[in-house]
């Protein structure tokens, strides 16, 4: 079965509304139920990590989706990735393959889930990938350092998947180092185990900065 771990407990700081950015209404509901009702088309069971003081008004609020009952809700943590690990520990034992999702992700399609699910399964670990338009350099100072070649590089997005083993494995090695990374897959890599990408979407977008929305 695959489970979903719904990384919704941020605090927008960049976007700087009162209400956290994924408790904004769009279209009439909260921005974090978009995706979350896409995904459960997919996941068998979900857990929604959101701030500790929005536990309440969430549990509420997942219950009248369909298939509510299968989705927990828990209190999230400083960083990212505390928010995943405890979402991860509180999904439940037969999900064998995990979603992580950012619930700053509305607009995630189902063809995109079906990629990444697949090609998780497959190959351990999965991530949606997108080619640049702008050219990147490394600067320091406001110097720049050099030019990065632009054809190897990608955009990375949410959904990302991996065997749940591989990724219980690689937040508990980054929790012992000290490591903070900017995504799953990050802390997966750095065990030297593979990650597969396949195609994002452009419209799968985080919103981030009001403009965004
Ligand atoms: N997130 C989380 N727990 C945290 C920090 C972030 O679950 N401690 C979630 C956010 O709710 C968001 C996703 O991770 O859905 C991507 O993070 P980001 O877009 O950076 O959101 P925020 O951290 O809330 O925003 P900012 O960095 O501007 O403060
Ligand atoms: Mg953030």
């Amino acid at each position: 079965m695959t489970g979903l771990v719904l990384a919704a407990a941020g605090s927008g700081r960049r976007f700087g509304s009162e209400v956290p950015k994924q408790f904004l209404e769009l279209r009439g509901r909260p921005l974090y139920l978009h995706s979350l009702e896409t995904f459960l088309t997919y996941c068998g069971c979900a857990v929604v990590v959101v701030p500790p003081d929005h536990v309440d008004q969430a549990e509420g609020e997942v219950k009248n989706l369909q298939g509510g009952e299968r989705i927990l809700v828990r209190p999230g943590g400083e960083q990212r990735q505390d928010s995943v690990r405890r979402g991860l520990e509180a999904l439940p034992e037969d999900a064998d393959l995990v979603l992580v999702h950012d619930a700053a992700r509305p607009f995630c399609s189902s063809a995109l889930i079906e990629r990444v699910i697949e090609s998780a399964r497959l190959h351990g670990g999965c991530i949606p990938v997108l080619p640049l338009s702008d050219t990147v350099k490394e600067v320091e100072e406001g110097q720049v350092v050099r030019t990065l070649e632009r054809s190897r590089l990608r955009r990375v997005q949410t959904p990302q998947g991996f065997r749940r083993p591989i990724l219980e494995e690689a937040v508990r090695r980054a929790a012992q180092d000290g490591f903070v990374g900017t995504d799953e897959a990050s802390l997966v890599e750095r065990l030297g185990r593979p990650v597969r990408t396949v195609e994002g979407e452009a419209a799968n977008v985080k919103i981030t900065w009001r403009e965004d929305l």
